[in-house]
């Protein structure tokens, strides 16, 4: 059967290289964007898109139903830094848009579903350190409890429902087609933006944080490759750890600076530091390496270089 595809939250960070990297590979009309606001207009020019709340029930098997859809990849999230800000509604968003897309699998209207989870689902007793697929586990942010609560359904619906989903515990995304939102990870997009515009950048995270990152190319081709892979290879039904690169803000800069060598950072560290420092630092990823053979492609020096190539082009800076 064709894969016919519906992609919640179509116009974010990650949404929208997504949109276009399924749409190129399935075709357009085959891919139905989504969101609760228009997105930007190549995405809205290349193929087909619906207005849609994720935590609407009726109007997600709405558009399911209307489009024949088999298989959807739920994008739609409120992130770390935002969910602190707004508890309840990062909650109810994050729980039920998954709630809704999960009932809809289980009830045999999709056969597919990919659902992300994150870094955020680890916490300050988490072992930091190629932090591994299997630890202890006790978020301290709302976006976490979220994610690990998320994860825990996700397997759920896997083992008493036979439900077909698959999820990435991604880390921080760097890329500059679509600015993030609301992360704690996002200093490393702002970071290459003000460096073109203004030659200088305060980071919200002290100059030594490391976490684990990686480059939206490389997010891409992970988040199809697991959603290709044979049904049998995908043996863990929580969320996939998923690893790339690791840095700290000072080894960034210092990766800019072989571009442009008058950039300059400052540090300002807010309440993001904290959920910064409950994170891992880095990620042990072999499962997703030994079960569907993931790769990463993009070290720092490959990564700040398209990077900053991809801002002039595409933002005109
Ligand atoms: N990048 C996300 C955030 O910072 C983590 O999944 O919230």
């Amino acid at each position: 059967m064709a894969s016919k595809i519906l992609i919640i939250g179509a116009c974010g960070q990650i949404g929208t290289e997504l949109t276009t990297a399924l749409r190129e590979k399935v075709g357009n009309n085959n891919v139905i964007a989504s969101d609760i606001r228009e997105g930007d207009e190549e995405l809205m020019a290349s193929g087909p898109f619906e207005i849609l709340d994720a935590t609407n029930f009726e109007q997600v098997e709405g558009v399911i139903e209307k489009h024949d859809i088999n298989e959807v990849y739920l994008m739609a999230a409120m992130l770390s830094a935002t969910a602190e800000k707004f508890p309840m509604k990062g909650w109810e968003l994050n729980m039920n848009s998954l709630f809704h897309v999960l009932n809809i699998a289980k009830a045999g209207k999709i056969q597919k579903v990919f659902w992300p989870s994150s870094i955020a689902v680890f916490g300050p007793t988490t072992p930091k350190l190629d932090t591994p697929q299997q630890t202890v586990m006790e978020p301290s942010t709302v976006y976490g409890i979220s994610k690990q609560a998320g994860e825990r359904w996700c397997e759920y619906y896997y083992k008493k429902f036979g439900v077909d989903v698959r999820s990435i515990r991604y880390p921080g995304l760097i890329s500059y087609k679509t600015l993030p939102g609301g992360g704690t990870t996002d200093y490393a997009v702002e970071i290459y933006h003000e460096a073109l515009k203004t030659g200088k950048y305060t980071s919200f995270l002290k100059e030594d944080t490391e976490l684990p990152m990686m480059f939206m190319d490389d997010a891409i081709r992970a988040t199809i490759s697991l959603m290709e892979a044979p049904a049998e290879k995908v043996k863990v039904r929580s969320s996939y750890n998923l690893s790339a690169l690791n840095f700290t803000p000072k080894t960034l800069a210092a990766s800019i600076r072989k571009h442009i060598p008058e950039f300059e950072i400052s540090y300002a560290p807010d309440f993001r530091q904290e959920i910064a420092d409950s994170w891992p630092s880095s990620i042990d990823d072999s499962h997703a390496r030994e079960d569907w053979g993931w790769q990463h492609e993009y070290d720092l020096e490959k990564m700040t270089s398209e990077m900053l190539e991809g801002i002039r082009e595409v933002h005109h800076v």
